[in-house]
């Protein structure tokens, strides 16, 4: 696009719309980040980040610098200049696995408040992850009501969910090319105002309505976390019959209708604040419209298991583990992020803990951040090789690069190396170890 739009982003520093925003500024449009959080709001103008992400506050300082991106806790100036308004309030999970729809609520009605004396057209885009239904019975109709203005004739409305992996998700914004962009659209108006942001991405836009939109985000996430859960299943029965998964895996990823680059890496299981979450919602929806939902549930029991099947592995392997000194290496869900929500470390790390291990945990970027979950009950390691020095055994729970080194466990004190992502090659280690791993075959020589 040639001439930069005026876009405001509410929930602006949150990590969809913060990501959102930067990469909307670097594709060279005058964005506005809208917040409640002054904290995060400051941070944001400084070209800064309150979490961690691959790339983010390299172009923040970039579009910062170019003041191309700024930050407010205003809501009404942003709005009443945008043609675009991104809604990126988060939905976090509830106990009974609902989703919590109140920052998504108060977000729609101060963006309604701000709207009242907005002049212009202007299409409201759904970012946030949001139930099928939730934008035409929730949001359109409270937006209408507080601001008295009519969707489809004074503005527009879109679904568009986001796609982005934690890690990477600058690069998946972006370059969409692999994830494609969904678009739901209220009515033509709406969807052309929004592909037309899109058009200079190489990707394929899929137009559509609100509610297969909203579905659309689920079904994906659902899908690709049933196939780890299938994954985790397979290996556990092949580490009951002596068969390395990893050799499974790569029979099943011969099978072009399987493929390869399908999310099958058997090991602790899915966490983050998108496969539990999302998963757990459907399956709430489904019982509501009155459908079992089988595989879903299926789904999160066999996650939840996987953590008490790893430290089953490490009972049998080492037995009492009373005052045994265990290195953890890894504690966010997944690498490249600092990000522990729903990780599967913390239910490993506390059974540990219940049964008298003594711990010293290492993340380069989590490493911070756990100490508001674990306290002073772990020690927490700067770097992995101090972790190891003095350990009997070490457990790897993020499938981060730098584990893969075998030499790092050379420095180890005692033998046990339990592979919570299979990361480390084990031909490659030196032979006095015992490296155990769900869907490794147990005792086989390595
Ligand atoms: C996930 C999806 O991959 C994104 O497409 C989606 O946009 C995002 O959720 C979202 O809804 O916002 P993310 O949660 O960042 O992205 O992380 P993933 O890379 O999908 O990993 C999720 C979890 O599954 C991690 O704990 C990871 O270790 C685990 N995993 C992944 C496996 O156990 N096995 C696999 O084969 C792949």
């Amino acid at each position: 696009m040639k001439d930069g739009l005026n876009i405001s982003v509410i929930g602006g520093t949150g990590y969809v719309g913060l990501t959102a925003a930067a990469c909307l500024a670097y594709k060279g449009h005058m964005v506005c980040c809208v917040d409640i959080d002054p904290e995060k709001v400051q941070l944001a103008n400084q070209g800064l980040s309150a979490f961690y992400e691959n790339d983010l506050e390299k172009i923040l300082k970039h579009v910062a610098s170019e003041r191309r991106l700024m930050a407010t806790l205003d809501y009404k100036g942003p709005i009443k200049d945008s043609s675009i308004v991104f809604l990126c309030a988060g939905t976090p999970s509830r106990k009974d696995g609902d989703i919590d729809l109140s920052q998504v609520r108060e977000a729609t009605r101060s963006i309604a408040r701000a709207l009242k004396t907005k002049k212009d057209y202007f299409v409201l885009v759904i970012k946030s992850t949001v139930m099928p239904g939730t934008t035409e019975s929730v949001i359109i109709p409270l937006l209408e009501r507080i601001s008295g203005k009519r969707a489809g004739k004074d503005f527009g409305v879109c679904v568009n969910p986001e796609f982005l992996r934690e890690g990477s998700a600058v690069k998946d914004f972006l370059f969409p090319k692999e994830q494609g962009i969904v678009i739901g659209e209220l009515d033509e108006k709406s969807g052309d105002w929004l592909s037309k942001l899109y058009q200079g991405f190489d990707a394929g836009i899929f137009r559509t309505t609100i509610n297969t939109a909203e579905m659309i985000k689920y079904a994906r996430n659902a899908y690709l976390a049933k196939d780890i859960s299938f994954a985790n299943e397979i290996a556990n029965i092949c580490q009951r019959c002596n068969i390395d998964f990893l050799e499974v895996k790569k029979g099943l990823e011969m099978d072009s209708r399987i493929g390869k680059g399908r999310f099958i890496n058997a090991g602790i299981g899915f966490g983050g604040s998108c496969f539990p979450k999302d998963v757990r919602a459907l399956a709430r929806k489904a019982e509501k419209v009155g459908i079992k939902p089988r595989i879903l549930r299926a789904t999160l029991e066999i996650n939840d298991y996987q953590p008490k099947t790893f430290l089953s592995l490490v009972r049998q392997t080492i037995g009492n583990l009373k005052g045994v000194k265990v290195a953890v290496l890894g504690l966010a869900f997944k690498s490249g992020t600092d990000d522990l929500r729903e990780s599967r470390s913390i239910p490993i790390v506390l059974g540990l803990l219940a049964e008298g291990a003594v711990l010293h945990v290492f993340d380069s970027k989590a490493g911070g951040r756990a100490k508001s979950i674990f306290g002073n009950k772990v020690h927490y390691s700067g770097t992995a090789k101090e972790a190891l020095i003095s350990a009997d055994a070490c457990i790897i729970t993020t499938e981060s690069a730098e584990f893969a080194d075998p030499k790092l466990y050379d420095h180890m004190r005692g033998n046990f190396i339990f592979d919570g992502r299979r990361v480390l090659n084990c031909k490659r280690l030196n032979r006095r170890f015992i490296y155990a791993a769900i869907g490794f075959p147990a005792g086989d020589k390595i």
